[in-house]
């Protein structure tokens, strides 16, 4: 949040900076006034005596009219210089839409008026605002990566939209902010900015359906996939997998994280998170597979290839 990357970014920094400081020195008086009031106990002797009203004054001042005076100050500083310059844009204005809804416990991305769809990633080209339509599968979410934008909370059956604008390329770390159960602080995100070339490039490919499998072991693994539990709750475009309860694995390769950035996307991450993905991510939807190790092999060969 202090690392700002977006124009919403430098006023609400500015903003906690500046609430910052008034509170330092609120708390530096109110210490000063304490350290008196404990000297003046031990050493009777010391300035500000003068009987049981003298206080009164201090109080009406300091405990009423400077409060009001610097609260209201504060509140109106918030609103002008924070609160507009983040508001939502008008429906429809972006250039380009991102739609995001939050499940137990992931994102699923969509990009309106193209096949791509993805999970827990989302590219964006740098230097253009993207409106950010911000939903909700099941229980109240909040959708916030303090570098670039502020958080917008994901309610259900209220679509809400926020700008999601980044500066420059990058990888700018997210999370969901708003207790939603068991698996909340494993509910993360990224959001990749890059080039408006290379992130055409991505939506292209995240539109396309999954390649198929070359070798008798993906082949495999593919027809494992689809008669087991998997397809029962995974979309790969282009196969009979239509599941909707988990993230659409299309381009699963192609992703930086597993499980809502709880492991990173190598082999033996992903293997380890068939095998038990209560391991990493206890409590998450995904059940275990008992399969024979060829098998499990063949579906892990299979994910694979999904690039
Ligand atoms: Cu989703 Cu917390």
């Amino acid at each position: 949040m202090l690392r700002p990357e977006s124009p919403q970014e430098d006023r609400i920094s500015t903003l906690f900076w500046i609430m910052f400081g008034g509170c330092l020195v609120g708390l530096g008086v109110v210490a000063a006034f304490l350290l008196l009031g404990w000297l003046r106990r031990h050493r009777p002797g010391l300035p500000g005596g003068g009987g049981d009203n003298a206080g009164s004054g201090i109080v009406i001042v300091l405990g009423v009219a400077v409060p009001i005076v610097v609260l209201s100050a504060l509140f109106w500083y918030s609103d002008l210089h924070a609160l507009n310059a983040t508001a939502a844009p008008a429906a429809g204005s972006g250039q380009l839409q991102v739609e995001v809804t939050g499940h137990q416990w992931f994102w699923e991305v969509r990009y309106p008026g193209t096949e791509a769809v993805t999970a827990n990633e989302i590219h964006i080209p740098a230097g253009v605002g993207v409106e950010l339509i911000a939903k909700t599968a099941d229980v109240i979410h909040s959708f916030w990566v303090p570098r670039l934008a502020r958080k917008i909370d994901m309610i259900p059956g209220h679509p809400n939209r926020i700008e999601l604008y980044a500066r420059d390329p990058g990888i700018y770390r997210g999370r969901c902010s708003e207790f939603c159960g068991l698996q909340h602080a494993n509910m993360q995100l990224l959001v990749v900015a890059e080039s408006q070339q290379q992130f055409q490039r991505w939506l292209a490919d995240m539109g396309a359906p999954a390649a198929e499998p070359a070798g008798a072991h993906a082949n495999r693994g593919r027809g494992l996939f689809l008669e087991n539990a998997c397809a029962g709750c995974h979309t790969i475009r282009g196969t009979a997998a239509t599941g909707t309860l988990g993230p659409d694995l299309t381009h699963l390769g192609s992703r930086l994280t597993l499980g809502a950035g709880t492991l990173r996307n190598t082999t033996g991450d992903l293997a380890a998170w068939v095998l038990d993905p209560h391991q990493a991510k206890p409590g998450n939807r995904m059940p275990r597979l008992s399969l024979p190790k060829s098998d499990f092999n063949d579906l892990i060969a299979y994910l694979e290839t999904l690039r």
